[in-house]
């Protein structure tokens, strides 16, 4: 693939003094404050690679965040519900900069090359205005984010240093909003829907399932070892992946199926 490396930077001045207080709470985390003596040097690049990788995740979730609102206002979607939505992307973003710092506090962030033109899936021009934004709604709110809410509630849980319960803990508190988000449009738009247009969707939410069932693989099969889940804040893979089952079932395919998008499950593993 022909990528490019996944670095961003700040603008500073006035711009950043700006954006810190639209969210005072990021500099306000105990930064530089890990005390990484005794932690053996594989698991520090380990752990700058796994808040790198979940950087770029935030990266690719903004996107997805920016491209649902604007469907959404094509879609003329009521004001209330797309305002509430206008903050989602200001959130990512702030994601990003808060585990691209993390990697910073264990050393720095690691190579990753991506390809920008193809970050997220673009719904098919043809369809109407409802159902490009309800598609786009299925796959990142009520598969990718309803699915995350659990996941960063437990690894917050699991962590015991101040800064990774900081960075968790302000992740969550934002994501809790949205991953209730998708739900909210569904039972707004669902009396517009034909059951064609919910089989559409039902395709499109096993599709993201698929893919979170790709990056499940990929955890199995490098799995972490049971103590290392203080300083770097993360969960044992064991844990991890029972919890994202559990939550794929009863936070995302139930929920689904409660308002009539058929999940076909074809991508059990
Ligand atoms: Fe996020
Ligand atoms: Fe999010």
């Amino acid at each position: 693939m022909k990528g490019e490396l996944f670095e961003l930077e700040l603008l500073g001045g006035n711009t950043e003094r700006r954006y810190r207080k639209l969210r005072p709470e990021v500099e306000a985390m105990p930064w530089g404050t890990l005390d990484l003596s005794g932690y053996p040097e594989a698991e520090l690049v380990r752990g700058r690679r796994a808040w790198t990788g979940a950087a770029y995740q935030e990266h690719r979730t903004g996107v997805a965040c920016a491209l649902t609102l604007r469907l959404l206002i094509e879609a003329r979607a009521p004001l209330d519900l797309v305002a509430v939505a206008t903050r989602f992307p200001l959130d990512e973003l702030v994601h990003v900069e808060l585990c691209a710092r993390m990697a910073m506090e264990l050393g720095g962030g690691t190579e990753l090359v991506h390809d920008p033109k193809h970050l997220v899936l673009e719904p098919d021009p043809d369809l109407s205005p409802l159902v490009r934004a309800a598609e786009c709604v299925v796959r990142y709110f009520c598969v990718g984010e309803a699915l995350s809410i659990p996941l960063i509630r437990a690894t917050w849980h699991s962590a015991r240093h101040a800064l990774p319960r900081a960075v968790l803990g302000r992740i969550i508190k934002d994501e809790a909003a949205h991953g209730t988000f998708g739900f909210t449009f569904l039972d707004w738009a669902g009396p517009s829907l034909t059951p064609e247009d919910k089989a559409h969707l039902g395709r499109h939410a096993d599709l993201a399932i698929s893919d979170v069932r790709a990056l499940w693989r990929a955890v199995a099969d490098d799995p972490r070892a049971p103590s290392d889940g203080d300083l770097l804040g993360w969960l044992r893979t064991d844990h991890y992946l029972a919890l994202a089952r559990s939550a794929l079932e009863s936070q995302v395919m139930r929920p689904l199926e409660a308002r009539g998008i058929p999940v076909t499950r074809f991508a059990e593993a």
